[in-house]
Formats: structure tokens, sequence, C-alpha cells
């Protein structure tokens, strides 16, 4: 496995291998801290491709000033030896001045539809650092296929749209959201939970399989979706909630058409911590 830092370093292995006849390359863009979730990504990417790229940067243009980069976990040399095991042929890591040197000025302001409601309110400019940083390392590696994960699922819709917008090719392939077995998303955010903070946030999955429940039972409006997540979520002190959501899935306008699926999605704060989780209801 080949580790690079430097921008120069990535294209020279693209260069080298993407003329070679059957090289498909595969993408998995990760912060690090990797985990279960990040680890279902590599597995498929692995499977599916003869080449697979791992990049891990903590990516400052999504953070905002009162937000966690400087707490954000870094424990690199375990995320190595992940992706040494999950056969990854090269790891990008680079510094913040490889992505961002002196003069960089650029940014990738995605579909304001998109990024206005749910995360987006929280978190003015995020996914411009989000999709800033997604062409970016798309561009330098020019992937036959990119993996994303279900859990980000506004990250999800910003990042197809803004690649279809800017014709940045390979196929965005979406990987569905991995639990621990008590049902709470595997986040890299988990570990600032102590255990007390980890139970309150099980009302999070807790409340989503509720919604699950009623679309079961044949329940398609989205307010009544909405109104059963925030009770679930409203029994439990110590948790915040910052939005609910029913909309769909990639254009995140509020829900309305019963026959198609819905994406219940929500974020909360437990403690200093924000957690978001969704569910995709009527997807075949
Ligand atoms: P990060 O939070 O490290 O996540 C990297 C990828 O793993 C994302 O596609 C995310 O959706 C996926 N992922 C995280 N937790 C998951 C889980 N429990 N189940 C399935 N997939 C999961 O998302 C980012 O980094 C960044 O915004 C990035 C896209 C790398 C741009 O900086």
């Amino acid at each position: 496995m080949k580790v690079v830092e430097t921008v120069a370093r990535l294209e020279a292995f693209r260069r080298a291998r993407a003329p070679v006849a059957g090289v498909e390359m595969g993408l998995v863009m990760t912060m690090g801290a990797l985990h279960e979730g990040h680890r279902s990504l590599l597995a498929r990417a692995r499977r599916e491709n003869t080449v697979l790229v791992v990049s891990i940067f903590v990516n400052p243009a999504q953070f905002s000033p009162n937000e966690d980069l400087s707490r954000y976990p870094r424990p690199l040399a375990d995320d190595l030896e992940l992706c040494r095991h999950e056969g990854v042929d090269l790891v990008f890591v680079p510094p913040q001045s490889e992505l961002y040197p002196p003069g960089f000025g650029t940014k990738v302001v995605p579909d304001p539809a998109l990024t206005e409601a749910m995360c987006g309110l929280a978190r003015p400019g995020h996914f411009s650092g989000v999709a800033t940083v997604v062409a970016k390392v798309m561009n330098l590696v020019q992937p036959v296929r990119a993996y994303f994960g279900q859990k980000d699922a506004q990250q999800v819709a910003v990042i197809q749209s803004v690649c279809r917008d800017l014709n940045i090719g390979g196929r965005i392939v979406i990987c569905p959201t991995v639990r621990d077995p008590d049902g709470l998303a595997l986040s890299s955010r988990n570990v600032y939970l102590n255990p007390e903070q980890r139970s309150t946030a099980l009302a999070l999955p807790r409340a989503l399989d509720k919604a699950a429940h009623l679309w079961a039972g044949g329940e398609r409006r989205a307010s009544e979706l909405e109104r059963a997540v925030r009770t679930v979520l409203a029994s439990e002190s110590g948790l915040e909630v910052e939005y609910v959501a029913a909309v769909d899935p990639e254009r995140l306008t509020p829900h309305q058409d019963a026959s198609g699926p819905v994406l219940v999605a929500a974020a909360v704060r437990v403690g200093s911590t924000r957690l978001i989780d969704n569910v995709v209801l009527g997807q075949h």
C-alpha cells in the first residue's frame, strides 16, 4: 500500500495506471477516524474495482469557526492499518497546504435549493466546503466509481448534483448506513459521547424506526412522519432537536408525492455533540 501526501505523487500514481487495459479506479473519500461504516465502503469499493484509492483529510473548509475542527479525532496509524487490512492500493493523506496552497481562492457553491435547509441551516458554508474538496479529489483521482454513505443523506444529494452539474465523471455509489448493534449509526463523532449521552442518543434511531413503522402501516403524510419522529425525540431529555425533515431524497423538497420514496432525516444535539441520521422509506 502506498501512502502519499502530495498531489504530484497522487497524479503520478493515476497517470501510471489509468491507461492500463482493465484498470478501474475506485475512490473512497474520508476524514479518517475510520470505523465500520467507512470499512463497509472500502470493502465494497475493493470488490468492485481493480485499484482502490482512499483519501484521509480533515477538510477545514467544511467546518465553521465554532465547530470541532481542532478536536476532530485523527488516529492516523490505526486508519492506515485498517486501509492496509482492507487491501487499499493508495492512501492520499495531504497536509492542508497541499489542497489549499497559498493563493487558493475558488469555492464550489452547490445548488442553494439543496443546501438552504436541513444541515445547511445550522452549518452555513459546510456543503460548499464539502463540494469543493470532493470536486478537487474527484478531479485528481478520476475514479470510475466513488463511494459515499447514505448516513450523510444531504451530502449525497449535494455531491450527486455537483458532479452532474460540473460534469465530474465517475459513478457515485451510495452505500447503506452501518449501525452499532444498539441501532446508533456509526460516526467518528460518537467517541465524544459518554455512556449516558450514548443511551440518550439512541432516541434518534428509535424515532426513525417509528417513522418506518408508520410508513409500513400506510402513513404517507410528511407531516405525520415528522410528527412521529419529533414525539419520540421529545420523550428523551438531554437531547435537543435541530431539525426533522421528510423530503424527496434527491431534491430535498418537502415530500408530497405519496407514491414516491421519502427521506426522513433528523439532526440532534446531545451535550455538545451533533448527531445526524436518516431512513429512506419506499425505495425499491
Ligand atoms: P466522513 O465523515 O469521514 O465520512 C466518509 C464517508 O463515510 C462518507 O461518504 C460518509 O457518508 C461515510 N460514512 C460515515 N459513517 C457511515 C456509516 N455509519 N455508514 C455508512 N457510511 C458512513 O463525509 C465525510 O467524511 C466528508 O464530508 C467527505 C465526503 C470525506 C469530504 O470531506
